[in-house]
């Protein structure tokens, strides 16, 4: 089996983990990313790979080289959202496996090692952070945030990786030193719809949008519904209508700057028809490419929230969760994936990524590519995600030459 059917069979796999009524629910630290790690693992060992768990659960292997030079890494995570696709995340660390094979089949003695490595919990979903194990691994996770993070049933992040096997109190200790890989390389389904409409098959990208994500606590006055007459009313759910609106509104206004702004929870307390709201939890996402015009959403959000305050007779309690800034991916490494498109004959484009990925912290230690693949009609996070695998072998197929060409 070559390596482009063995990413297949390996993603068709890791897919039957976390299978929820709708969709594929495999959050962070939960027995289906456990199930879904052992598949990859075994693949890993199978290919001769030195597996190692560090810290945070990443998983690194690695198949070394005759050189002493620094190595090439690709990898990607294998959790996903709740009801998401079988591809996001885990079409990377498979491609990863399968380009391993490929040049393993034609040269067991690479100059250069190659390591797939798996990173815990990318997506913000359980713990509301995001890239948890490429933080921690190019040491931007201390010991003090993995318990100020918390799950909806109150498990800390620090006691989820520790119950998992990992050791939060020597994130630190176990980072990435600069340098230590030549590259990084994390192939990804693009998560819009670019290149399925344009009809190209890779997506070299440029930058990466970077989220701010905050939660907003919004406290009314719980009262009856029915003997509570209008006027005297502090319903924080009509408040949080206001500001969920004021959202939507900041994200339209800097869309020329490519920005998009979301509230993605919404929890009303205590939940029952014949009570007025007291209480309304948001979790609001703002990202973009440009600093300033995702400031500028932020801002206005801000001053909706106070002016909805002032006005409904509410108060609001503001979390910060993450204010990541928008990275740049390297540019002599977007040229030689480049390179590999125009010797293979590929339809490309450059482009820049709305969607946050590992490949955002690598890239602060070590050069990074991020490549993107089509998938229908770009919808992701979502059961209907598809893609279509003759569409996804052009990048396949770009990523292994570019690998090749560093570590042959
Ligand atoms: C990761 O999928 C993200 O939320 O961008
Ligand atoms: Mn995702
Ligand atoms: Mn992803």
């Amino acid at each position: 089996m070559n390596g482009f059917e063995k990413t297949r069979e390996l993603v068709e796999a890791i897919a039957r983990t976390g299978r929820a009524e709708r969709g594929v629910s495999r959050l962070a630290l939960t027995e289906s990313d456990r199930e879904a790690r052992a598949i990859a693992v075994s693949e890993m060992e199978s290919l001769g790979m030195t597996v190692r768990t560090d810290a945070c659960c990443n998983i690194w292997a690695e198949y070394p080289g005759t050189s002493d030079q620094p190595g090439v890494v690709i990898g990607s995570h294998l959790d996903s959202v709740p009801e998401g696709g079988d591809y996001d995340g885990v079409l990377g660390v498979c491609a990863g496996l399968g380009v391993v094979r490929d040049i393993l089949a034609e040269n067991p003695h690479p100059a250069r090692s190659l390591s797939v490595v798996v990173f815990t919990s990318e997506e913000s979903s359980r713990f509301s952070l995001a890239t948890i194990g490429s933080k921690a691994a190019t040491g931007n996770l201390t010991t003090m945030d993995t318990l100020r993070f918390k799950d909806k049933n109150g498990t800390t992040l620090l006691k989820a990786l520790r119950d998992f096997g990992g050791q939060p109190e020597y994130l630190c200790r176990d980072a990435l030193a600069p340098a230590s890989y030549h590259s990084y390389f994390e192939l990804h389904i693009e998560q819009g719809p670019v290149l399925d409409w344009n009809s190209e098959d890779v997506g070299i990208v440029e930058a990466i949008a970077a989220p701010t994500r905050f939660m907003l606590d919004i406290q009314g006055e719980q009262a009856h519904s029915g003997a509570c007459p209008m006027n005297l009313r502090h319903d924080a759910l009509t408040a949080a209508a206001e500001i969920i609106l004021a959202v939507e509104r900041a994200g339209r206004a800097e869309s020329d700057f490519g920005t998009v702004a979301t509230v993605g929870v919404c929890e009303c307390r205590p939940g029952a028809m014949n009570v007025v709201p007291g209480r309304v939890t948001l979790k609001v996402d703002i990202r973009g490419i440009v600093e300033k015009s995702i400031a500028r959403a932020y801002n206005d959000v801000m001053e909706k929230v106070k002016k909805v305050c002032a006005e409904r007779g509410v108060t609001c309690n503001f979390t910060l969760y993450s204010a990541d800034k928008p990275v740049a991916m390297d540019g002599l490494l977007a040229r030689r994936v480049e390179k590999s498109c125009r010797e293979l004959g590929v339809k490309y484009r450059r482009m820049p990524s709305g969607a946050g990925h590992d490949a955002m912290y690598m890239a602060t230690l070590i050069p990074s590519a991020l490549i993107f693949v089509p998938c229908k009609d770009g919808v992701s996070h979502s059961p209907a995600e598809t893609i279509d695998w003759e569409r996804v072998r052009p990048g396949y197929d770009v990523l292994l030459n570019t690998v090749r060409g560093i570590v042959m």
